[in-house]
């Protein structure tokens, strides 16, 4: 399937999911890397692996999100997407582009879903006194955060611990997770599609 991978900073998913489509068995194919912040060091690290990027400010769209949205999918069917894979992706979609792409479009949140939707989920976990963390890959649906989970991985939680080193201890483990977890939403997309 044609991957687009919908980013807003440092990329290290995206970069951990276009190693994974190394991969000619991978099945998934990135197509495009598309930013909304065209400072994104993701975009660098995509285009110097050859892979085609975009970049669509969101700022230039003031508070029209579906216009911005509108001109993100410009490029996405200009690429022949069939496939959306958000990492790392900071904005929140409207009912319009969820809709349009639901079905064929994964996040990777850092949280063990439904527990700490939204921002700030280490902080919350610690706060809470959990006694693990960890990360979800689910497909997007109209609620933020919301969708049906594919994958999660677990990771305990150490004493000591603050939100940045959980962060940083998480990290390999989203970068393990996300392409398995993609492979696994192609197969059921194929299977829908078939
Ligand atoms: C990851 O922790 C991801 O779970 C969250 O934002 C972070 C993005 O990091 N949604 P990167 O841009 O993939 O390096």
């Amino acid at each position: 399937l044609k991957l687009a991978i919908l980013i807003s900073g440092r990329g290290s998913n995206m970069e951990a999911l276009l190693r994974a489509a190394e991969d000619p068995a991978y099945p998934a194919q990135p197509v495009l890397v598309a930013s909304n912040r065209p400072d994104a060091k993701g975009l660098e690290t995509a285009a110097s692996a050859g892979i085609a990027t975009a970049s669509v400010d969101h700022k230039i769209y003031g508070k029209d999100r579906e216009a911005f949205e509108r001109a993100l999918d410009t490029e996405l069917e200009k690429a022949g997407t069939e496939i959306i894979a958000l990492a790392g992706f900071m904005r929140v979609l409207t009912p319009w582009f969820v809709g349009k792409w639901q079905g064929r479009m994964v996040n990777i949140h850092p949280s063990l879903l439904p527990k700490y939707k939204g921002l700030h989920t280490h902080q919350r976990a610690l706060d809470a006194g959990d006694t693990e963390a960890g990360a979800t890959v689910h497909w997007v649906s109209p609620g933020v955060d919301d969708g049906e989970i594919i994958q999660q991985a677990r990771l305990p939680i150490l004493p000591g611990d603050t939100a940045d080193s959980l962060a940083a201890r998480l990290l390999p483990v989203e970068h393990k997770l996300y392409p398995e977890a993609l492979a696994k939403a192609c197969a059921t997309l194929q299977a829908s599609n078939s």
